[in-house]
């Protein structure tokens, strides 16, 4: 090896060895890491599960369809629904009733399709019957996860929204029924649930399909974390003094008024 060989290679040693002491000596005074940020959540698209045209005509889904008596009921329901919720600036309703088969769930998914439709408003429809969850059936959807999940698993609330074929129209369904559900309602994962519902879109009505009143503790509960209440009664069904109950328990709250369901005298 000749001398300039000799004094490259010194020098590539010489180079290497500072290098590797730079290395060792930056290391050591390296500060503490910090873990890297999260990355940002991956945009969850809301499921589309298209509804069932026998379903929906089975459970007197009738708003869908475009024309008849029905629809004009509820369009004047919505109608006045829409006033009362514009001038006092509410923005979620919950529908209730003293007993089960009132006709709380088709008063309340009928009124969320005709809003969606003629009102172009965008609607949330919230099934919060968790023993008897019926809007999944009512739509003739099969849902996977659903609210139920959310509160006991965990699973994110946008995985659990859905869209059927309908504009504007969102659904957080009830995957699967609970026997054993009372006090759900009223904890404070669903306070903390109906708020964010409530501030995270400023354009949307949110309605609440809930148990009934008279039959489960929760639900009245629940019922002052909403801005309005509307009371489903069914005509020949309903008696007197399970309406004069819901009355009393709805007095001096944000009872906006009742639906008189299944009626016999017209308008
Ligand atoms: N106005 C109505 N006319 C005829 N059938 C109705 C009417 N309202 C509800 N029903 C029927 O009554 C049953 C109970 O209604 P549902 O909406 O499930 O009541 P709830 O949600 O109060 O338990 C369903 O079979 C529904 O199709
Ligand atoms: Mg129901």
């Amino acid at each position: 090896m000749d001398k300039l060989e000799k004094a490259l290679q010194k020098a590539r040693q010489d180079r290497e060895r500072a290098l590797a002491e730079a290395a060792v000596a930056s290391a050591a005074t390296m500060p503490p890491l910090e873990a890297a940020p999260p990355p940002p959540p991956e945009p969850t698209r809301t499921a589309t599960l298209p509804m069932s045209p026998t379903e929906l005509e089975r459970h007197r889904v009738v708003v869908r369809s475009g024309t008849g008596a029905n629809i004009d009921l509820f369009r004047m329901l919505r109608t006045k629904v829409v006033q009362q919720m514009q001038s006092a600036g509410l923005r979620t309703l919950a529908i209730t009733s003293p007993q089960y088969g009132d006709g709380k769930t088709t008063i309340a998914i009928n009124l969320a399709m005709s809003l969606a439709l003629d009102v172009k408003q965008t609607v949330l429809l919230v099934d919060m019957d968790m023993r008897k969850p019926s809007v999944h059936e009512f739509l003739g959807i099969e849902p996977e996860v659903g609210l139920n999940d959310h509160l006991l698993h965990d699973v994110p609330i946008s995985k659990c929204l859905v869209k059927p074929n309908i504009e504007r129209l969102v659904v957080l369904p009830i995957s699967t029924s609970l026997a054993d559900s009372s006090e759900l309602l009223g904890t404070p994962r669903m306070a903390k649930l109906a708020s964010e519902l409530k501030t995270r879109y400023a354009d949307r009505i949110v309605i609440y399909d809930m148990p009934p009143l008279l039959t489960q503790d929760d639900t009245l509960a629940f019922l002052p974390l909403v801005d309005g209440v509307l009371l489903v009664v069914r005509d020949g069904v309903s008696p007197i003094n399970d309406v004069r109950a819901c009355a009393e328990s709805l007095a001096g709250r944000n009872f906006l008024g009742t639906i008189l369901n299944d009626s016999r005298f017209p308008g």
